[in-house]
């Protein structure tokens, strides 16, 4: 599958092999949504699947937001952290993508503890009452900006926003940016000024911010 990384390509694959396989249920899911999805691209895939895996399992999270399901791949991999009766909230602004998340979270029994929002996230974000521990945001570029001003209230001190895609093909170099460059490039800009936050960007695929809320913000 072609593929964006930061690093050459043959490091990549050798990093790919040593590291632990997805399920069955993940690859299934992979193949299906390359073979029915206009964009299939999208979908985290194996390496950044598994890494949202170990970062989960690491926080063991009680209540996880994701801003972005699609097929639902890595809210699957964010789910397999989560503490015994926690719960992921999901959210999708593409309703035709509903029925086969739902099918797959089913599948891997996880159907109880993942809740899926169809629509925007900025008018769903307002309306969780929940407090979150951890926070991927992985939906419309522009609108990052947006989301993390949403969420910050509702993530407990010392909680995470890992935020996918902020290297945009190493987009955010290039002196004359488009505007889905521009916003992401403003949004990491704005994270590295915030000072309620630590925060480290991973070169890991297209590009992971991992944020952390200061115990004192
Ligand atoms: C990159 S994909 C998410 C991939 C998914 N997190 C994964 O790794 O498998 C981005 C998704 O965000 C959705 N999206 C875009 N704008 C949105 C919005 N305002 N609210 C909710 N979802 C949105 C798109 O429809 C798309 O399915």
């Amino acid at each position: 599958m072609d593929k964006y990384y930061s690093i050459p390509n043959n490091l990549a694959a050798y990093a790919e092999q040593h590291t632990t396989g997805p399920s069955a249920l993940l690859n299934r899911l992979e193949r299906e949504t390359y073979l029915k999805e206009i964009n299939p691209r999208m979908l985290a895939g194996h390496y950044q699947g598994r890494l949202l895996t170990m970062i989960s399992q690491m926080i063991r999270p009680k209540a996880v937001l994701e801003v972005g399901t699609f097929t639902g791949y890595s809210a699957l991999c964010l789910a397999e952290g989560l503490q015994e009766g926690g719960v992921l909230h999901t959210i999708e602004v593409n309703e035709e993508l509903e029925k086969r998340a739902k099918t797959y979270f089913e599948r891997a029994n996880k159907s109880h503890q993942i809740q899926m929002h169809i629509g925007d996230a900025c008018e769903i974000i307002p309306t969780l009452d929940e407090v979150f521990d951890l926070v991927f945001l992985d939906a419309d570029k522009q609108s990052y900006k947006r989301y993390y001003e949403l969420v910050f209230d509702k993530v407990r001190n010392g909680g995470f926003i890992i935020t996918d895609n902020v290297l945009w093909n190493g987009k955010v170099l290039e002196e004359v940016q488009d505007k889905e460059t521009a916003a992401i490039h403003a949004f990491n800009q704005l994270l590295q000024a915030d000072e309620r936050i630590e925060n480290i960007l991973l070169p890991v695929r297209d590009g992971i911010m991992i944020a952390r809320k200061k115990l004192n913000s």
